[in-house]
């Protein structure tokens, strides 16, 4: 994973009205722990005033080359000296069209060209009408500059300021700083295709009940985010949880263990790994009610049979891929105590070579966790952080298996 904590970095606005999400993402940025050095062109400050961003960025603006602040009166040298990367949000069609002609008639375009190419990268988040997004000028633009190698996020879809509805309109301040995140996170995954189930599943006893397990799918969507990350191509078969879908991972959403069960089969032909993080019911009720079964008075309660649901893991485990070594699958265990023993055993019955245990009662919902990880050879402990730090330590820990292999 990669803490954008310390990093250095010059935001530059061009005219549009995204500008406003701009104040957001500043101050996203700032909470993020990362110096931010705001730079606005003249059309920029017609939309949002430098104060706002002064004061949001806690650092005076620059807006002009020919600020005197600067000591050799060089801000172009040396503000883009000082940065780790500098980031264009909202990036208007002009502002990338000028970049593409190394143009530099005003201190932000300037700056862009008089940076180090190999170690201050330009990130761009593009912002416009989607008629002018859509235009092959601007498609050749954004071509251009990632040939030339700087990164164009995408744009985000939908209600424009100018009553028109498409693409075009800059992504979120969250999405940005996810897309910072990844741009600096070691691409550890590249090449692999990593399938994940997530969540609870959910067992219908009538139209409105039903049995479930304790899991926020916190962790697995953690898992989903960091092997994105880290350059993996990542598809997440999610239970009945309302977590947002990681950026760039493809979401399928599912109920019941049958459903995760039929997901999986019909995916992982394609995966290189396979991690099992969902809480899947073992069993399910023998048969579910058309109608809500109703309490009737007498005091009776109804009798409840079950059978067992398949097991997803040691089912995929079994498969001629996963035998073959052509498939790398890693099972969950959430257990109660005797974590280690319990690991240890469930990690031989699944048939897979990794097995991370958790405590179940004390991380169920919670943004934090402790992971035991089981293989054949011991077991290691990653103590108590974050989910996200602790799915960048195992999608890490996955990727230096499987180069070892
Ligand atoms: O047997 P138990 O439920 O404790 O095993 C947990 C591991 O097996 C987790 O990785 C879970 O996702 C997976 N599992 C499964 N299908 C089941 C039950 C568990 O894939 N029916």
């Amino acid at each position: 994973m990669n803490d954008l904590h310390g990093k250095r970095i010059v935001l530059g606005l061009t005219g549009g009205i995204a500008c406003y999400k701009a104040a957001e993402l500043c101050r996203s940025l700032v909470k993020a722990g990362v110096q931010v050095q705001v730079v606005m062109t003249e059309a920029a400050a017609q939309f949002i005033t430098p104060v706002t961003m002064q004061a949001l960025s806690g650092q005076p603006v620059y807006t002009s080359q020919w600020d005197s602040r600067e000591g050799n009166n060089m801000a172009h040298i040396n503000l883009s000296r000082e940065a780790d990367a500098i980031l264009i949000a909202p990036a208007s069609a002009d502002f990338m069209a000028k970049l593409i002609h190394g143009k530099a008639d005003e201190l932000l375009s300037l700056m862009c060209l008089a940076r180090p190419l190999q170690t201050v990268p330009l990130i761009l988040a593009p912002a416009m009408n989607r008629e002018m997004w859509a235009h092959p000028a601007t498609q050749r633009n954004v071509a251009q500059l990632n040939a030339d190698g700087s990164l164009v996020l995408g744009v985000g879809q939908g209600d424009q300021a100018c009553g028109e509805t498409g693409d075009g309109r800059m992504l979120e301040a969250d999405e940005i700083v996810e897309a910072l995140e990844a741009f600096w996170t070691p691409k550890v995954m590249s090449g692999q295709h990593v399938l994940i189930t997530a969540g609870p599943t959910y067992e219908a006893i009538d139209p409105v009940r039903g049995i479930t397990n304790l899991s926020s799918g916190k962790m697995g969507f953690a898992i989903a985010r960091a092997a994105q990350h880290a350059g993996a191509q990542v598809t997440l078969i999610a239970g009945p949880v309302s977590l947002p879908t990681p950026r760039n991972v493809k979401r399928l959403n599912v109920r019941s263990a049958l459903e995760m069960h039929q997901a999986v089969q019909q995916t992982v032909s394609d995966a290189s790994i396979f991690i099992a993080a969902a809480a899947v019911a073992d069993w399910r009720p023998a048969s579910s009610a058309e109608q809500k079964i109703k309490k009737d008075g007498s005091g009776e309660t109804p009798s409840l049979n079950f059978v067992e649901n398949p097991d997803i893991l040691a089912s995929v485990a079994q498969n001629a891929r996963a035998q073959k070594g052509e498939l790398f699958c890693v099972g969950f265990a959430a257990e109660s105590h005797d974590l280690l023993a319990h690991a240890t055993a469930k990690r031989v019955r699944k048939g897979v070579p990794l097995l991370v245990g958790n405590i179940g009662p004390s991380t169920f919902g919670q943004d934090d966790n402790a992971l035991l990880l089981v293989d054949a050879q011991g077991a290691k402990e990653l103590p108590r952080d974050t989910k996200t730090r602790l799915a960048h330590q195992l999608i890490q820990n996955i990727a230096r298996r499987l180069s070892s292999v």
